[in-house]
């Protein structure tokens, strides 16, 4: 049974959402589940906007079939080549073998490299500023290379000034048959997906999403229908804004959290006595998360948004405590910039953390690495706690410089 819904003139998403799969490529958990859009425009000739994950493939073609009724399919726009939106295509070429595949130079070597076929004979290549005509609606092409992967383009509709952003824009979680960022509370329920998404997928191309927002900046653009979560037809400045920040790395909040590892509760113990004191000194939303039980996408996420970041680590093998080194060496993958970072070092015979984690910073763009850094021996102790105090009010100053 279809499943559609109608987005504006002649366009519509035939998309689905999942709530089975665990983990997002394979790496990312996804408790509140995830859903991938696909749109098709309707006009005298039709046209599907990218396709969905293999998960969701079955609700995909029953949608798919029932827009079409009796029409072929002319084309196919492929704006992002990544399997989560292109596992149809080979259903697709022997269902409909006069359709013509539209993407650009590079997204025809990743279909031959994902499906094992020669595509050459379907393949429509575009470059920036290319359209295409389907009648009333004139698609353009805008490259975008690196959001997330280099074959990425996104495509304007002139007729609508419907952005198909490909992978920009996106969340996690499945949706709730609510499409559009207008009928939820986007910011109370929805900001933290969007960010833990952009962060996780996009995150270290902050370069690059700049580029696509400059271009986007040139559309006369009404409504942006990414391939994840919601589509945006009111207030688009409110997602712009928080885009415009994460590719600047700029922080979207003054505040602080604190990551601990901890292998005998010493490391998280100074974890929590910094919060309370920081707390006690007016510092609001303090977090705390145990890099051992936490998610590492939201711990990831949380980088993003915050600006003072403390982390407090045991010694272990002469390394960064296990997840902890996990999430330092991500945040470096991440390209993580322009941050107050704090070091807790512990170590019961030879304490090493600290100067491997601020090897890890100092290799970083922007990181002011705060001071005192604070080395523990297996529990605080007086002097310890003192240098704990001296870090907080190190940080309510700075807070208040920003
Ligand atoms: Fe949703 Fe980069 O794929």
């Amino acid at each position: 049974m279809h499943n559609v819904h109608a987005i504006c003139d002649d366009t519509y998403w035939i998309g689905a959402s999942d709530r089975r799969l665990a983990l997002f490529e394979n790496t990312y958990h996804i408790p509140q589940g995830m859903a991938y859009n696909s749109y098709v425009i309707l006009d005298e000739k039709t046209c599907l906007l990218d396709g969905v994950d293999d998960v969701v493939a079955s609700q995909f073609s029953e949608n798919l079939d029932y827009m079409l009724g009796d029409r072929t399919l002319d084309y196919m726009v492929i704006n992002h080549m990544e399997p989560d939106h292109c596992a149809e295509i080979p259903w697709l070429v022997k269902k409909f073998p006069n359709i013509k595949l539209v993407g650009t130079a590079k997204t025809f070597d990743f279909i031959r490299q994902f499906h094992n076929f020669d595509p050459e004979p379907y393949a429509l290549k575009v470059t920036e500023g290319d359209t295409l005509e389907l009648g009333k609606h004139i698609l353009q092409f805008v490259t975008a290379p690196m959001v997330h992967w280099p074959e990425v383009m996104v495509t304007f509709d002139l007729a609508t000034g419907t952005l198909f952003s490909a992978d920009a824009f996106g969340e996690f979680g499945a949706l709730g048959g609510n499409l559009f960022a207008d009928e939820v509370n986007w910011e109370r329920d929805w900001l933290d997906q969007s960010r833990s998404y952009y962060a996780n997928i996009v995150g270290k191309y902050g370069m690059q999403v700049n580029n696509l927002l400059k271009k986007a900046a040139a559309l006369p653009i009404n409504r942006i229908c990414p391939l994840h979560g919601h589509i945006w037809r009111k207030d688009l400045d409110v997602i712009r804004s928080k885009y415009a920040q994460w590719a600047s790395f700029e922080p979207e909040e003054k505040s602080v959290v604190i990551y601990y590892g901890t292998i005998y509760g010493g490391t998280g113990q100074a974890a929590d006595i910094l919060a309370g004191l920081l707390a006690q000194q007016g510092v609001r939303d303090v977090r705390v998360y145990n890099t051992a039980t936490a998610d590492l996408a939201t711990m990831v996420s949380e980088a993003f948004r915050a600006s003072h970041l403390v982390f407090a680590s045991s010694t272990q093998n002469m390394e960064i405590f296990d997840a902890m080194r996990t999430l330092v060496l991500d945040l470096r993958a991440h390209a993580m910039q322009k941050r107050h970072v704090a070091l807790i070092e512990n170590g019961s015979w030879a304490p090493q953390s600290g100067k491997l984690m601020r090897e890890q910073f100092e290799a970083m763009k922007n990181i002011t690495i705060m001071e005192p850094s604070i080395c523990i021996r297996s529990r605080l102790d007086d002097e310890t706690l003192q240098q704990i105090t001296v870090l907080a009010e190190a940080i309510v100053t700075s807070l208040g410089e920003e």
